[in-house]
């Protein structure tokens, strides 16, 4: 395979391609390598290779010409195949891209420098653009090498055994197995001993295999749950998963969320303050979120009377009555909800169940009018949105009440009064009006997904 590295420092490059396998994939044709650097095709006396930018601002940017013509050289050389340019703007560089990668004849490598390549660069050659993570460097270089040792350990004939690149971290959607070596024991400096785990010296591959999935499994859970949701995993697999998550110290994010469905005071169409009668299907569906979710209660308030014992006539039908009979999952479910007067009362009772006060943070179709940056907040101002990741990190922390508005939505002396406005599902559309059942299970899935 051949690489051609677009550069303005050719030299960077000195020690790793001749360091370790990649040098010595380097030194075996595995892997040839050619840089061009854009200085050598200025041609004003300063050999100038960047500019101001238009705008404004600080910082220097690429120009195209000398970039191109370097361009214009690797395609003479033999063609510039699968042309890169590196830059944090880009898709992420992943272990299916450098397969991808590995696959091709040829491949350039764009480095950038300063503020990185006049935005045009694209219009005129065919470029992906690819970023090596969400933080700056200086300049494409070290990306460059990221990329290059994560192609070149694909190539046959570079690792010495093939095979190794199938069993390590991302090549199956999972992080690997840990890995150990000789002494079989060591001591800890409390004089304790760390032993390699005995099914790894039992010479039995069945067990082994079996083993190292358990904990490539588990390590994902731990480490990178998100990693999960694309990876393909067998029923096995999923229960031992099921297994590891049980067994796990961490506890549940979803134990410290609380709903509150809130019917009184609540908005009519005229913008009235009302008190609304339950909605069954509200009852039924986000018990049922709560306890798939794991949820640390779910609370329907109402102060009208008679709703109240028609919650309660409902609730007894399915946990008591013959309906528990005919459906134990759903008594299961429904058996976890609270019916109570007031808003008051459900933050009551969360503050009895955790000990603590929780956060209140109230949801709502639109998004929060006016944006408020720090300071103390005044009592007529809306509080400030917060967003999903904010809210499963605030969980970490501190129990939280998500608060759901019935009619057509909350007062706002009871938005005002919360934390937080949590931003709304769907704000980038014209019609985002869901049923509060629904915008329920979305925003409970969007915090805790299928890994917490
Ligand atoms: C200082 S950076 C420019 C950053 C640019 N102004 C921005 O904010 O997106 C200079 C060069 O380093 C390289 N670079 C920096 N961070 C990178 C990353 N995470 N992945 C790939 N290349 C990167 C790019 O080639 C970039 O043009």
């Amino acid at each position: 395979m051949h690489f051609a590295i677009c550069t303005l420092f050719p030299e960077y490059f000195d020690s790793p391609l001749a360091t370790g396998l990649l040098g010595r994939a380097v030194g075996d044709g595995v892997l040839t390598v050619e840089r061009v650097n854009p200085r050598d095709f200025t041609e004003d006396n300063h050999r100038t290779v960047d500019d101001r930018p238009y705008g404004g601002g600080p910082g220097m940017v690429m120009l195209l010409d000398p970039v191109l013509k370097a361009l214009d050289k690797v395609e003479r050389n033999g063609g510039r195949g699968r042309t890169i340019l590196l830059t944090p703007r880009g898709k992420p560089l992943s272990q299916d891209l450098t397969r991808e990668l590995a696959g091709e004849e040829r491949v350039t490598v764009i480095c950038g420098r300063y503020e990185g390549m006049d935005a045009r660069l694209g219009d005129l050659v065919d470029i992906e653009e690819v970023s090596v993570g969400d933080f700056v460097l200086s300049g494409g270089e070290a990306a460059a090498c990221c990329l290059l040792e994560a192609v070149g350990r694909l190539l046959p004939g570079f690792m010495g055994h093939e095979g190794s690149g199938d069993e390590e971290s991302f090549a199956h959607g999972l992080l690997e197995y840990p890995h150990y070596t000789r002494p079989e024991v060591v001591t800890d400096e409390r004089g304790s001993e760390l032993r390699v785990p005995e099914v790894l010296l039992s010479g039995d591959h069945r067990r082994i295999a079996e083993y190292r999935r358990e904990k490539a499994l588990a390590t994902t859970w731990d480490r990178r749950p998100e990693m999960l949701s694309s990876a393909p995993l067998t029923q096995q697999d999923v229960e031992s998963i099921r297994k590891h998550r049980a067994e796990s110290p961490k506890p549940a994010r979803g134990r410290n969320l609380h709903l509150v469905l809130a019917h009184y005071p609540v908005l009519n169409k005229e913008g009235q303050e009302v008190a609304v009668s339950l909605t069954n299907l509200d009852i039924h569906d986000i018990g049922r979120v709560s306890r798939s979710y794991g949820l640390g209660g779910f609370y329907l308030s109402t102060p009208l009377e008679d709703q109240r014992r028609l919650a309660a006539t409902l609730l007894n039908h399915w946990t008591g009555g013959a309906g528990a009979v005919a459906n134990p999952d759903r008594s299961e479910a429904l058996s976890g909800v609270g019916v109570v007067e007031s808003i008051e009362d459900a933050l009551h009772r969360v503050r009895e169940r955790t000990g603590r006060d929780p956060l209140v943070y109230v949801t709502s179709a639109r998004i929060a009018p006016e944006k408020r940056r720090g300071g103390k907040r005044k009592r007529t101002e809306e509080p400030e949105t917060v967003t999903i990741p904010q809210v499963a990190q605030a969980l970490d922390a501190r129990p939280v009440v998500l608060l759901l508005g019935t009619g057509s939505g909350l007062a706002p002396g009871v938005v005002r009064a919360a934390d937080a406005v949590v931003r709304p599902v769907r704000p980038f559309t014209d019609y985002n009006h869901l049923s509060v059942r629904s915008a329920t299970s979305i925003l409970v899935d969007r915090i805790l997904g299928d890994t917490d």
